[in-house]
């Protein structure tokens, strides 16, 4: 009782001990992670995106579709019932910047890919109502116009700097695997090779032009299928 007394009377010798207590729970919480090489679990699979799907994203950005939709799906047995297995940090190492989100409109999206045709992406995002006849999304349908990609190896590069393992050679040949992985064919080959899984056009029916509604559906065509979770953790798979 004496001593609690000491603390009760002196407000200087109180906040001495409020700071060692705070900073005992703080050393056990945080001095642990320093001995941690990453606090981000590796998987297999992950790779850097294409470039036609990194223009995809970057649309995805400038059209604004965050503000509707997530994709981050959460460890709860609903999300996951509903979206297939919840997402890794790993799944978004590669996003600057990430697209997790909490505002969801739409469904989330973060394994959106292979869920529908490409067939059904293009009617949907021209307009949603044809295919989804309640639907309140907005159509895009002047994404069918000519995508803008001269600027695509810069992008890489940009993102080079910022951590994007994207290889020298990924680099040289990015408007070029840009343009296969849209027309889709044989030309197409290397892009498989340098961004395994990628998804071959052609996206938008039309084989001989490159347009943005190419770039958008190969992207959410990829979104969630690059870690093979029946290896990773079969348990835990539910697609
Ligand atoms: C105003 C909110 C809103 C915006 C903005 C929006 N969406 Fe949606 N989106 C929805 C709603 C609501 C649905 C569910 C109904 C439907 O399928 O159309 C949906 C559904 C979807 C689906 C189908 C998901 C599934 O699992 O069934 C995809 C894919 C999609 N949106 C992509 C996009 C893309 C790409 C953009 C940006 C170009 C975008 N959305 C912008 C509201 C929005």
């Amino acid at each position: 009782m004496f001593s609690h007394k000491i603390f009760e009377t002196n407000t200087l010798v109180l906040i001495v001990g409020i700071v060692i207590t705070v900073a005992i729970g703080g050393l056990v919480e945080i001095v642990p992670l320093f001995t941690l090489e990453s606090t981000i679990e590796k998987v297999q699979g992950m790779r850097p995106y294409s470039p036609l799907e990194l223009a995809g994203r970057n649309l995805y950005l400038r059209e604004g579709c965050y503000n509707c939709h997530s994709q981050m799906i959460r460890p709860f047995r609903d999300e996951v019932e509903r979206y297939g297995h919840y997402s890794l940090a790993a799944e978004s190492v590669y996003d600057h910047p990430f697209q997790w989100g909490s505002k969801r409109t739409g469904p989330d999206l973060a394994r959106a890919g292979g869920k529908y045709s490409n067939e059904w992406h293009k009617a949907h995002l021209i307009n949603p109502r044809d295919v989804v006849k309640q639907s309140i999304m907005p159509g895009y349908k002047h994404l069918m116009r000519p995508l803008a990609y001269d600027d695509i190896t810069d992008h890489l590069k940009a993102l080079r700097v910022v951590g994007v393992p994207y290889s020298d050679e990924q680099i040289a040949n990015a408007k070029a695997d840009l343009e296969a992985q849209a027309k889709g064919g044989d030309a197409a080959k290397p892009v498989e090779a340098r961004y395994p899984k990628a998804k071959i056009g052609d996206f938008d029916g039309q084989p001989d032009r490159v347009s943005e509604m190419d770039a958008m559906i190969a992207y959410l065509q990829m979104l969630g299928t690059l870690v093979d979770f029946q290896k990773f953790k079969p348990e835990l798979a539910h697609r």
